[in-house]
């Protein structure tokens, strides 16, 4: 089955920052765990390189905007350096066959009647050249430079949402998966039902963007430029087979995108000739603050992920992005819990764990996989725990919610680390050295669907482990067969430690 998902383009109005890694990890473990099960992953990310807010990035450095986004556009490209990304495809916004696609996109909806044009009135910032709403005033002047504004009316082409407000409320409330988390796609459905306006989708006073076809004096203002992206990867219209990509799309986007995903987007692909059945899945997720407060140049505190990577690891970062916060909600970014789940989760429960037990079996087994005895009902129970992880994951990550399927997955940590304190091993090697390596190899063998599980999230520390089990380059289905998973007798490597414990005075 072909499965695509996406991140939101980013504004590289300035570096990247942890917030946009956040969302590109995200995608990433959710395509490295579809392609684990069989499925034919797409993962997109890019760039979104238009409007007056890369202009006045690229005026600021006396550049031209192409210039300025071709040399910063390397700094969001090397995130998959970063994070280790596995992403297909980075799509950039001033790339000729993004054009093709918006300008596409704009035709089918002008032929289908859902464009027209009138006037765009607002108080606009000539210092700014930008339009503001009324209640976006501060006492009358502008948010953004305190300058005076003047009421001006400007000719710009508009996109008739309107006529989608029922349509819409009908599919989403037929399908709630389409809106995730249900919290949110309650906010999207009463907002919608709050009655849906027509919206802007040209301007005339800024020209970094797409021309409008057949008016080139209009710009193509953000909505049917940015999202179109999402297509323009895929190759549609032209390009055989984009509908069996289309068909399971998951837009991953923060919460304050979620409105333009969820309202403007279905109801453009709607207007285009797109079928309900058509329409892509959106899931919100929350915003990170850093050490208590949002993270904002002004405070100084922004996360920056080369950053935190080279002082924690990479594996561990993309740990705690997804264990720390529950999907969809927010959470802190502090030094302090940082260090507290590597040394709890990593170094302990789990680094330690299979570095005790691959110890014991390269001292006293010759460091060859042991034999299997027979399992009594407290084997039989555990290695049942080991094996239903993987359905129980599997349904978390379709569900985006990876903070859940790394508690799958740390449940059976617990398990094996009770398993191991209950029949004690180390004191089997004198009286009875078979059961020992019984007990071993029964914990061994929950390391194998451990280490395939665990890939998704952390894959240079599972390969790791992968290595020092022999059990490489493993796929679902190989831990989801029935009877052994490792082969009794394999010579082993000598083991190393894996995640190592973190001093909180280093961290700080
Ligand atoms: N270019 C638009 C998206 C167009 S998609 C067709 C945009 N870009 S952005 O760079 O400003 O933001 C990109 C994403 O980063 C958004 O999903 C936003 O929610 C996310 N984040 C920005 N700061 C964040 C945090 N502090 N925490 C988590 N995500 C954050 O919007």
């Amino acid at each position: 089955m072909k499965k695509y998902i996406t991140t939101p383009i980013y504004y590289p109005s300035g570096a990247p920052h942890f917030g946009h890694a956040y969302t590109s990890v995200a995608c990433d473990v959710y395509s490295r765990f579809q392609r684990l099960d069989g499925m034919d992953a797409m993962f997109l990310t890019g760039t979104d390189e238009h409007g007056l807010k890369i202009q006045r990035a690229a005026e600021k450095l006396e550049q031209k905007p192409q210039e300025y986004l071709d040399n910063i556009v390397g700094e969001f490209k090397v995130i998959k350096e970063i994070m280790n990304l596995t992403n297909d495809d980075f799509i950039r916004t001033t790339e000729p066959r993004h054009k093709k696609t918006a300008q596409e996109m704009w035709k089918r909806l002008n032929d289908n009647g859902y464009i027209y044009k009138s006037a765009y009135a607002g108080w606009y910032s000539i210092s700014d050249e930008t339009f503001y709403n009324e209640d976006e005033l501060v006492d009358g002047k502008s948010p953004d430079s305190g300058h005076p504004v003047e009421w001006v009316e400007e000719e710009s082409y508009f996109f008739k949402m309107s006529a989608f407000q029922d349509q819409l409320v009908t599919i989403f409330e037929k399908n709630p998966e389409l809106v995730q988390p249900s919290s949110r796609r309650n906010e999207v459905l009463s907002f919608i039902k709050g009655g849906l306006e027509d919206v802007c989708i040209s301007r005339t006073t800024f020209d970094w963007g797409i021309p409008v076809p057949e008016d080139e004096k209009h710009i193509m203002y953000v909505w049917v430029d940015a999202l179109t992206n999402y297509l323009s990867a895929i190759g549609w219209p032209n390009t055989e087979g984009w509908q069996d990509r289309w068909e399971n799309v998951i837009h991953v986007v923060g919460k304050d995108i979620l409105r333009f995903h969820a309202i403007i987007w279905p109801s453009m692909l709607l207007g285009a000739g797109f079928e309900e059945s058509q329409l892509p899945r959106v899931y919100a997720h929350g915003w990170w603050t850093a050490e208590g407060k949002k993270m904002s140049k002004s405070f100084g505190n922004v996360v920056v992920p080369s950053e935190v990577v080279e002082k924690y690891g990479q594996d561990q970062v993309r740990y705690f992005m997804m264990r720390e916060i529950s999907f969809g909600s927010d959470a802190d970014f502090s030094a302090e819990r940082m260090v507290e789940r590597i040394n709890a989760d990593l170094a302990n429960a789990l680094g330690n764990l299979f570095q005790r037990v691959l110890s014991m079996v390269n001292k006293n087994l010759e460091g060859k996989v042991p034999a299997l005895g027979e399992l009594s009902a407290e084997d039989k129970a555990f290695l049942a725990t080991a094996k239903a992880a993987t359905p129980k994951v599997r349904e978390q990550v379709e569900a985006l919610q990876f903070h859940k399927a790394l508690e799958e997955i740390w449940h059976v940590i617990s398990e094996a680390n009770k398993y191991m304190d209950t029949n004690e091993p180390w004191k089997l090697k004198k009286e009875n050295p078979e059961q020992m390596a019984h007990v071993l190899r029964v914990l061994m063998e929950s390391f194998a669907s451990l280490s395939v599980l665990l890939e998704p999230f952390m894959p240079t520390a599972a390969a790791q482990f992968q290595k020092q089990i022999n059990f490489e380059g493993k796929t679902l289905a190989d831990i989801e067969t029935d009877g052994e998973l490792l082969q009794t007798g394999t010579e082993l490597p000598k083991p190393q430690g894996v995640f190592m414990r973190v001093v909180a005075e280093e961290a700080a």
